[in-house]
């Protein structure tokens, strides 16, 4: 059983805060995060309708069975401010709670011990008497009910409306309508940072959470897709400041590099490296790119705030869960077979990724406890070292079922190169210079034509063209508005359609919702306002990404095998091999090519001992290679043990 040493650890550095300077005190708070966080969040087996009862049974439950293993966040995830009634969903507008100030406030009817502008600090107290700590889920700047309320802005530290210039700062004058969460459209929109009442405005919500004894957000809306750097960096210095640690997650991270990444990671505890993960196949097998990528990267465990920051995975949707989108709570099993739930779980550990469990701890069966709580995996997320992947993997698919193997392919990391590219628009960073190859050339007097580089364009393929469209706005609001994009553009699929070309992707209403670069009606939205530089570039205006094109494989890479490697605190070296293929495959390793991975290891071949995980079996002394045969989907975890020279 894993002792829970961070938190002990904490506790007892707690008391003695009292009596140490300030110094000693950052000193502390530098570990912060220094593993991989673990815990549980609401989202996958109650979407947003949770209450406050079932959040504190599911808390009771998990201090029992489950921070024993580690898990010690208990994560609230999103619109707990919104009213659960007839109407009410993930994007409507005006069924949330705002207090004066124009804050979100805990729904009273599903959060009863809020009552009285208590927020969230009774439920904090309970959950800290168990020996957790609380988190919350919290959206990018300001909600569009507080705009639309225009309600007045704290001054934090006048505790008083917030003056500047001789007159008194409201939601209208902060809230950035054309900067609406690309996702939540509805819901809320970024503040105007460059105003001291923007700066006022955030500051006051997360003074607030500390008050109230949150010890962990949820940032959403604010990277990937929807990159903010702006935000999560004042986000980041305020929390710095707070008396209380707060640690600090971003999410999702939908088309999130390495690149973009190493903007913000300094900034926070941990941030999604993907979008959404629900509990199907595609969703387990599009994480093994993208994870490899963070590792080679060094990414993980790297410096964060106030301690370290890890590239998140996404939490774990097993066991008893809710859809997404889905206005019910939890009601059916999880999708994946335990093959595919054993790949996920050796994934993420693996990959060292923080570990939130998703579904609903109250109807935890035995399969999913014992999966979430095996000893071997906990310790490899928490403790191991040198996580990386592992190419010297050789495979056999075999395609009948039986003893009968015949040779399809092998050699060093197979994978399945008939998989058909095709090109999606995508966004990156714009000094990457595979943002560059936007030319701009005129159709005739009036019609200018945005395209992109034509080499890509495969034969009998038109080039990819937009065409830059005349504003027509008139009002008022429209003048400050073109004021602010002046010199940036519209651009619409044709040179007379009300059509025009926009960012983002949608989010939160199923994973596969990824589509990149869409056409949607024309209106006041920054991810439909881009800006053409000289240098080739297309930046849009809600991100500040620029657009390019990626190939991908129409399919996610799932086919070929997979292995990992990470060496144990006691010179263990883990191996997972995965098999991504849908025919159950021989993977084999060969030990000389540990040796490899393994550089300064002095890895004596000859005498290596080892067992599988997952099958519990004990594979004795190894002869220099193992083989195993992988169910489809499924993954063998050896442990090994070996001499050094
Ligand atoms: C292109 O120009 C823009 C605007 O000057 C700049 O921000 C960006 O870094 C440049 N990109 C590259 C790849 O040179």
């Amino acid at each position: 059983m894993q002792v829970l040493v961070p938190s002990s650890f904490c506790f007892f550095l707690g008391l003695l805060i009292l009596r140490v300077s300030s110094e000693a005190l950052s000193a502390i708070k530098a570990e912060h995060a220094s593993l991989p966080p673990r815990g549980w969040n609401s989202y996958d087996s109650f979407d947003w309708t949770i209450s406050e009862q079932e959040f504190l049974d599911s808390a009771e439950i998990i201090s029992k069975r489950l921070y024993p293993h580690g898990y010690e966040y208990v994560v609230v995830d999103y619109l707990w401010y919104r009213r659960k009634v007839p109407g009410a969903y993930t994007d409507s507008l005006g069924f949330d709670v705002i207090d004066e100030w124009g804050r979100v406030i805990p729904d009273p009817d599903r959060w009863p011990s809020s009552k009285g502008g208590k927020g969230f600090t009774e439920v904090a107290k309970k959950v800290h008497s168990l020996g957790l700590k609380f988190g919350i889920h919290v959206m990018r700047g300001i909600s569009t009910q507080a705009v639309n309320a225009n309600t007045p802005i704290l001054d934090p530290a006048k505790g008083l409306a917030y003056e500047e210039s001789g007159r008194k700062w409201t939601a209208k004058d902060i809230g950035i309508k054309e900067r609406a969460c690309a996702w939540m459209s509805h819901g809320f929109m970024s503040v105007n940072l460059k105003l001291g009442a923007g700066r006022a405005f955030l500051r006051s919500l997360y003074q607030q959470y500390a008050e109230w004894g949150v010890d962990f957000v949820k940032h959403d809306c604010v990277f990937g897709d929807d990159l903010d750097v702006g935000e999560i960096s004042f986000v980041s210095e305020v929390l710095k400041e707070l008396d209380r640690p707060i640690l600090y997650s971003l999410s999702p991270g939908t088309s999130v590099k390495p690149a973009m990444a190493k903007d913000v990671s300094g900034l926070v505890n941990m941030y999604r490296i993907t979008g959404d993960d629900w509990d199907s196949w595609g969703d387990v097998a599009s994480h093994f790119d993208i994870s490899r990528d963070f590792s080679a990267a060094n990414m993980v465990g790297t410096k964060g705030l106030l301690g370290k920051s890890w590239p998140d995975l996404d939490m774990l949707p097993l066991g008893w869960l809710t859809d997404p989108g889905s206005n019910e709570g939890p009601h059916r099993k999880c999708n994946l077979n335990l093959d595919e739930q054993r790949t996920q779980m050796t994934l993420w550990s693996m990959a060292k990724s923080p570990l939130m469990f998703g579904g609903d701890v109250r109807k935890l069966d035995e399969t999913t406890y014992n999966l979430i709580t095996n000893p071997t995996v906990l310790e490899i997320n928490f403790f191991s070292s040198n996580n990386k992947e592992f190419t010297y993997v050789t495979s056999t698919k075999s395609f009948k079922k039986g003893d009968q193997v015949s040779t399809l392919q092998s050699g060093r990391c197979v994978t399945d190169g008939t998989t058909p590219e095709t090109h999606v628009l995508g966004l990156t960073s714009c000094a990457d210079v595979k943002a560059i190859g936007w030319s701009i050339s005129a159709l005739d007097q009036d019609v200018e034509q945005i395209c992109w580089r034509e080499k890509l364009n495969k034969k009998h393929q038109a080039p990819f063209c937009l065409y830059k469209r005349e504003s027509r706005l008139a009002s008022d609001e429209d003048i400050v508005y073109q004021q602010q994009y002046q010199g940036k553009l519209h651009l619409s699929a044709t040179d007379r359609s009300g059509f025009c070309f926009h960012a983002s992707p949608k989010r939160k209403i199923t994973s596969k919702d990824f589509k990149r670069g869409s056409f949607s009606p024309c209106r006041r939205d920054a991810n439909q306002i881009w800006e053409y530089s000289h240098n080739g570039t297309l930046a849009n205006s809600y991100s500040g990404l620029c657009a390019t094109m990626n190939s991908v494989k129409a399919k996610v890479s799932s086919s070929g095998v997979r292995s990992w490697i990470a060496t144990g605190r006691k010179g263990e070296i883990y191996v997972a091999l995965f098999n991504l293929n849908s025919e159950k495959t021989v993977i084999s390793v060969k030990i000389s090519d540990l040796k490899n991975a393994l550089p300064g290891q002095n890895l004596n071949e000859a005498t290596c001992k080892g067992h599988e995980v997952w099958s519990g079996k004990d594979f004795g002394m190894i002869d220099k290679s193992i083989s195993i045969a992988v169910e489809t989907h499924g993954c063998a975890l050896f442990v090994l043990k070996c001499a050094t020279d």
